[in-house]
């Protein structure tokens, strides 16, 4: 795909993986837009529009693209980034009341994102729904039960709406991405952070896949 004047919307847009999508994205032309549930937009590249939106509330995620296409005219590309992380604990240490939060972020957030984004993309009969998922959500972790079964629960999620899309006009892909030095780890750093990777090197292959004739629809992406 040629991304130059796409209307490329990033979820979760105003840190880590997110902004360097969008910024990504702004270098190739694309027009872009971000949301993010607690603003953040003042930090943002010009050229690139901040809508306050959270993913968790499906109507917030039908307005957000029912005012990009009113803006915009269409919509080319939807990216379900916005995710949460819980520190790593043993089962018995986790904190499973805040479980929910992960499956409502990084389950729910990307089905109400997905959602919103395929209702228009049916109308233009043409679109691609990219999920950030993890590594996380292709092996199960020692410490990273919660996460874990959060990333596993929206693979699942996108594999099986790949196969209810024609996956020629509408396409569906899934990103699996290793570690990256983000703010997802504020509360707690995990021990071998210094060997994640930069979200921007992460980024910058999701766009080149996205840039193939064929882009692959399971991308796994270690340093
Ligand atoms: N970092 C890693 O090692 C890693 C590895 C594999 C996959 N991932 C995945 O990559 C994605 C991006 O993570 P990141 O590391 O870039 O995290 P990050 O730096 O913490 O950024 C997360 C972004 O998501 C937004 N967000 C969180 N909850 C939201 C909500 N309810 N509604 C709207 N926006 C929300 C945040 O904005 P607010 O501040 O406004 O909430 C922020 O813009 C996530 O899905 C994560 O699970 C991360």
């Amino acid at each position: 795909m040629d991304l130059k004047n796409k209307v490329v919307v990033v979820t979760g847009g105003t840190k880590g993986l997110g902004k360097a999508l969008a910024l990504g994205f702004l270098k190739d032309g694309s027009k872009v837009v971000v949301c993010s549930k607690d603003g953040g937009f003042e930090n943002l590249e010009n050229g690139i529009v901040g809508i306050k939106a959270d993913v968790t509330k499906e109507n917030e995620m039908q307005s957000l693209a029912e005012k990009i296409t009113s803006d915009f005219g269409q919509i080319d590309v939807w990216i379900n980034n916005a995710g949460i992380w819980l520190p790593h604990k043993p089962i018995e240490e986790t904190d499973w009341k805040r479980a929910h939060d992960l499956m409502e972020v990084n389950l729910f957030g990307t089905v109400y994102g997905a959602k919103a984004a395929l209702a228009q993309m049916r109308k233009q009969d043409f679109g691609m729904i990219v999920n950030i998922i993890s590594t996380s959500g292709l092996n199960g972790k020692i410490n990273e039960t919660a996460y874990c079964a959060s990333k596993f629960a929206a693979s699942g999620f996108t594999k099986s709406l790949m196969k209810e899309v024609d996956g020629i006009k509408i396409k569906v892909l899934g990103v699996y991405p290793g570690g990256m030095q983000t703010n997802l780890f504020d509360e707690n750093i995990p021990v071998n952070y210094n060997e994640f990777m930069d979200p921007s090197f992460v980024a910058e292959k999701i766009i080149e896949n996205l840039k193939l004739k064929k882009p692959e629809v399971e991308l796994v992406i270690n340093r």
